[in-house]
């Protein structure tokens, strides 16, 4: 009997390891085999632990599993690997993971193998399609490896959106050596994509990385990933392992001498340092604090070496442009947001997870159809796109296309892709108020605007909650949020008004004024 079990966070935190350990005990109850694998998620969240069972021409899904389950569910497994239809009656068999629809919907590239292959078995990977994409980049010369990613218009994943290409080009025009760093301080509440990606498929991040070494000259890369991913951090330092101990990472990668080496660092928990300059502070060995730009890491970056600074998602798009081709991907997604892009579904929702596709999908194809709404099964009344710094949009903008230009146009941003729900219970001046907050502890503390700012605009919610001189308070925060929009050394102080003022633009009911329009 083989089964496939995540031991990705999200599953292990709903139970998956007691599932796992039960299906042994079962195993060795009835003295049978049992080879567990225990796999990345598909990112299906609400169907977690989503256990899967090999039979003749595949799998077949069953979840969500728990313990009490494990002894009834192991007779309906043997009989479905024994047999067609065998475990056809089990109340929580799904049938084939693939037919699922929030998966069957799905276009996935770089989440592709996620929750298929054992993430530390490089022949796994390899068998799946693994390499293809080191193997193109091995036969070109660097420029021309920088052109395809440039052809293909893959942008950062990080939230900028900023063209790969142009800041490869940059990097590959600067003076040796270099660096290539990839965040993966992926600090939004709400977003979960890079620690899927790197707990489900770890060798598509690093294959990108000695890929995006080869194009720019660079000869070691670093990982830098947050404290809070434990998980991510130890699949991560194997695969790594499994990667040196084939010889495809350390001193001669493409076997005519160029090096890649990589090295993994963990964040200490400060969100500011998913801000390039920040994290390379703390890289350095230093506190992690936002650097005044000019100069941009691909002039001056690590050590103050050009630099590629790039986001996993970033990075792990590139095996898929290399092997598929340019246009095959850039034939995806619209205007200028080409590709897919990895939205993922939080908050109040009743199938919370991760969806793949090419950027244009509306909002609410993505939390009415993949999403099925709230969880609650209230009215859905606001959603936060892009993370704590994205704005908040009322039910009546649902139909806006997912990309980069049209959130914008709205007033909102993709950010990194989280879309995170709430019902009509919240309270949008208390939202308002946990955005100034947040800022308020997270703020790196190197410009006024933010440091001061952030704090006195909790201070102003708090007054305006209580219904101290409204009219007044409205005055200080529009012109405080001005001032951080405008005068902030960084995206955290910069970005901090856009949730704010889109609350008390969509939601002025909630701040004591008129009801809104709802769309
Ligand atoms: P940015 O627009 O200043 O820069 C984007 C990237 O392009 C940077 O890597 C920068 O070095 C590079 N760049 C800019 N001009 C360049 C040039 N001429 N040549 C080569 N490279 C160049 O944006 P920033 O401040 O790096 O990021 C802000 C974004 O971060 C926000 O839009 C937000 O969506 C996102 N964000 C993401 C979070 C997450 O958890 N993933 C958390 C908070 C914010
Ligand atoms: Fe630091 Fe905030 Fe200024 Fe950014 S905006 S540099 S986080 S104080």
């Amino acid at each position: 009997l083989t089964l496939y079990l995540p031991r990705d966070a999200a599953a292990r935190s709903v139970g998956a390891d007691a599932v796992a350990a039960a299906l042994s005990t079962e195993a060795r109850r009835r003295g049978q085999d049992l080879r567990l694998v225990r796999t990345g998620t598909r990112g299906a969240l609400w169907l977690e632990p989503l256990l899967e069972v090999a039979v003749a021409d595949g799998r077949i899904a069953y979840g969500p599993v728990t313990v009490d389950e494990v002894p009834d569910l192991y007779d309906a497994l043997l009989a479905e690997a024994a047999g067609p239809a065998g475990g056809a009656a089990h109340p929580l068999r799904l049938g084939p993971p693939e037919e699922i629809p929030f998966l069957a919907d799905q276009q996935r590239l770089t989440f592709a193998r996620c929750g298929v292959i054992d993430p530390l078995d490089l022949e796994d990977y390899r068998r799946h399609g693994g390499l293809a994409g080191l193997r193109a980049a091995l036969a070109l010369p660097p420029a021309e490896i920088v052109e395809r990613v440039a052809a293909s218009g893959l942008r950062g994943r990080g939230g900028a959106g900023f063209p790969a290409g142009i800041k490869w080009r940059t990097v590959l025009q600067g003076e040796g050596p270099k660096y290539i760093v990839c965040n993966a301080d992926e600090g939004d509440s709400g977003t979960f994509a890079d620690r899927i990606l790197m707990e489900g498929d770890p060798s598509l991040l690093i294959e990108g990385m000695v890929i995006a070494g080869l194009a720019v000259g660079a000869e070691e890369g670093f990982v830098y990933i947050r404290s809070e991913y434990p998980d991510a951090i130890a699949t991560m330092r194997a695969a790594i392992a499994a990667w040196e101990a084939a010889g495809l990472l350390g001193g001669d990668v493409d076997g005519r001498g160029r090096a890649f080496r990589l090295y993994l660092r963990r964040g200490a928990g400060a969100y500011i340092c998913g801000e390039e300059s920040a994290l390379l502070e703390s890289l350095e060995g230093r506190r992690g604090q936002v650097r005044a730009r000019p100069p941009i890491p691909a002039t001056a970056g690590l050590f103050g070496r050009p630099t590629v600074v790039n986001n996993v998602l970033t990075l792990a798009a590139v095996p898929t442009i290399l092997a598929d081709g340019a246009a095959a991907y850039a034939a995806l997604g619209r205007g200028r947001s080409l590709g897919t892009q990895a939205f993922q579904l939080a908050g109040n929702i009743a199938r919370g997870g991760l969806v793949e596709l090419p950027f244009g999908v509306t909002l609410r194809t993505l939390v009415e159809g993949f999403g099925g709404g709230t969880r609650s099964g209230r009215p859905l009344r606001a959603v936060q796109v892009g993370g704590p710094l994205g704005a908040y949009l009322p039910a009546g903008r649902l139909d806006l296309p997912a990309d980069y230009e049209a959130l914008a146009a709205a007033g909102a941003m993709l950010g990194h892709g989280g879309i995170t729900v709430f019902d009509d219970r919240v309270d949008m001046l208390a939202q308002a108020r946990f955005a100034m907050a947040f800022c308020a502890a997270e703020s790196c503390g190197k410009c006024t605007p933010c440091r001061l700012g952030a704090q006195r605009g909790t201070e102003v919610l708090d007054r305006w909650a209580a219904g101290t001189d409204p009219a007044g308070q409205r005055a200080v925060l529009e012109d405080l949020c001005e001032v951080m929009r405008d005068g902030s050394l960084c995206a955290m102080g910069g970005l901090t008004p856009m949730p704010v003022l889109s609350a008390l633009e969509h939601f002025p009911e909630d701040f004591g004024g008129e009801p809104g329009r709802s769309e």
